[in-house]
């Protein structure tokens, strides 16, 4: 059974908190940056703020899973991955016996699930990260623990100025630099020569596929550039391989990688008519910057928006070829709306 690798059966090491969201906290078996092979479960415990489901959750990533397996039609350019889902738990599962140990002395049993664990950055590329874009004690950064579980946020949609706020002027010792949820902004991602305009295209097929495949609003989804799945993984994982499109990204600068969606927990169901539309714009500008967005005041965002649009059009009239003339026009319905809308939802400025 898949989840024994979280269970004292496996190891009696304690796992390592890896992430944490308002939704709860999620925790995985600790590995050398070399060991993979018993390192691709996560723990997603529902132990945070209140009001947040990961039972819900649960079946969002589901609904989402049987789409891919029924879509003839995603369109594939770039890959992108979704990480498989194994189990729901509640209080009640017998598992929380064997895993209960490997977690703090106070920590109880709770609702959680368990699915496919994203593999983080390599050492050269936490490196790389530090080096480039922090002024401080890059050793330190790079060897501390935490930083090992390296998941890069593309921000196609903001610009390291248009994030800025005036007021920081705290020195940058007293900034926080962490490299467990990289925001990596626009500026940045050509700096590093890597393809922005790829990256803008596999998130637009990612949309469409949300929205008319799986037909959800794609509400707070997260976007992250991972290690790619590899054939070393345990058989758990390499049973399904959940994603689509063929092509990796080898970028010389951070080497071979893959684009990855997670956190489903806020999505919900999109109607497929006007007010589908309303609701899909307002995702749009509500989510963390990862889209490129119309009205950008740098041309290079501008460009990236046309790359974008321009592909969410192709992609979607693709999945939509066999529906009726009403929802074939919902993508450019859409397209419009975001641009009318722009500053209405936008919950932090954009670059
Ligand atoms: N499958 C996973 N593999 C690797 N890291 C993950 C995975 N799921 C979540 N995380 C990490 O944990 C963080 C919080 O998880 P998330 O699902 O976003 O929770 P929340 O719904 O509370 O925001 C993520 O931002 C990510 O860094
Ligand atoms: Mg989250």
């Amino acid at each position: 059974m898949y989840i024994t690798e979280l269970s004292t059966t496996h190891s009696q090491t304690q796992l390592q908190r890896i992430g944490q969201g308002f939704c709860g906290s999620v925790w995985a078996h600790p590995f050398p940056d070399v060991d993979f092979r018993s390192s691709a479960l996560v723990l997603k415990r529902e132990d945070g703020g209140p009001g947040r489901s990961l039972l819900r959750e649960y079946q969002m990533h589901h609904q989402i899973l049987a789409a891919l397996q029924a879509s003839k039609n995603v369109p594939a350019a770039y890959r992108v991955n979704i990480p498989v889902s194994f189990l729901f738990m509640d209080e009640t599962s017998p598992h929380w016996a064997s895993i209960l140990t490997r977690l703090p002395p106070q920590y109880t049993a709770c609702n959680a699930s368990v699915s496919e664990r994203i593999m983080p950055m390599p050492q050269n590329v936490r490196q790389l990260l530090g080096h480039r874009f922090w002024g401080g004690d890059v050793d330190q950064v790079i060897n501390d623990p935490t930083n090992e579980h390296c998941l890069i946020r593309p921000y196609l949609g903001r610009t390291r100025g248009g994030q800025q706020s005036p007021s920081d002027t705290r020195p940058r010792r007293l900034r926080v630099f962490s490299l467990r949820n990289f925001p990596l902004h626009l500026d940045q991602i050509t700096e590093l020569g890597l393809p922005a305009d790829e990256y803008a295209m596999v998130m637009a097929d990612t949309l469409a596929f949300l929205h008319w495949s799986a037909k959800v609003d794609a509400n707070d989804v997260e976007f992250v550039l991972a290690r790619c799945r590899t054939q070393t993984q345990p058989e758990a994982a390499s049973e399904s391989h959940p994603g689509f499109g063929s092509r990796e990204f080898t970028s010389g600068a951070i080497g071979p990688h893959a684009m990855w969606i997670l956190d489903f927990d806020c999505c919900g169901q999109l109607t497929m008519d006007e007010a589908g539309v309303e609701q899909a714009a307002k995702c749009f500008w509500r989510n963390d910057p990862f889209y490129p967005k119309p009205g950008s005041s740098s041309p290079d965002g501008d460009r990236l928006w046309e790359v974008f649009k321009a592909r969410f059009l192709r992609a979607s009239q693709e999945i939509l070829q066999a529906e009726d003339t009403a929802v074939q026009r919902l993508p450019g319905r859409l397209m419009n709306r975001i641009v009318e809308t722009r500053g209405a939802w936008a919950k932090s400025p954009t670059g």
